[in-house]
């Protein structure tokens, strides 16, 4: 899939975006090494804190399905502002991806793309708890 494609497949999944209480739809697609493409949008709840993020609901299906090796995410918002993946979100990404590149789309399409390790810097990983145990 071509960045592009990545990109239109983020933007595709905002029209699934269960969000009735903010209304604020985020569409993510997560690409593995491999190529194959794990799209997730944002699921709200009546109960508020058992939303699930548009990226964690990416990463949910992939490793479900036995992806583990992230290489890009696009994520998509009809906002202003390039839709940046949040502090929980990022820390999810991190645990199997820390270079991953992500790539955040406003509502215009316009991206503002980084590695995840400058959106999350000195970040705590699997790496630590391993060297514990060691
Ligand atoms: N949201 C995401 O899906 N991803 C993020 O990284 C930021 C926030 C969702 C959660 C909630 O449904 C809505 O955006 C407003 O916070």
């Amino acid at each position: 899939m071509t960045r592009e494609e990545l990109k239109a497949a983020a933007v595709a999944m905002l029209d699934r975006s269960y969000c009735p209480y903010s209304h604020f739809a985020v569409g993510a697609a997560l690409e593995c090494s491999d190529g194959t493409v794990f799209t997730g949008c944002n699921i709200e709840n009546a109960a508020y804190s058992p939303t699930m993020c548009a990226e964690r609901t990416a990463v949910a299906k992939a490793v479900s399905e036995g992806h583990r090796d992230f290489v890009r995410i696009a994520v998509a918002g009809r906002c202003e502002e390039f839709c940046v993946p949040c502090a929980v979100c990022r820390q999810v990404l991190r645990e199997f991806a820390p270079e991953i590149e992500v790539i955040c789309l406003n509502g215009k399409g316009e991206e503002l793309a980084m590695p995840l390790s400058a959106l999350l810097p000195y970040s705590f990983g699997p790496e630590y708890l391993i060297r514990e145990a060691e």
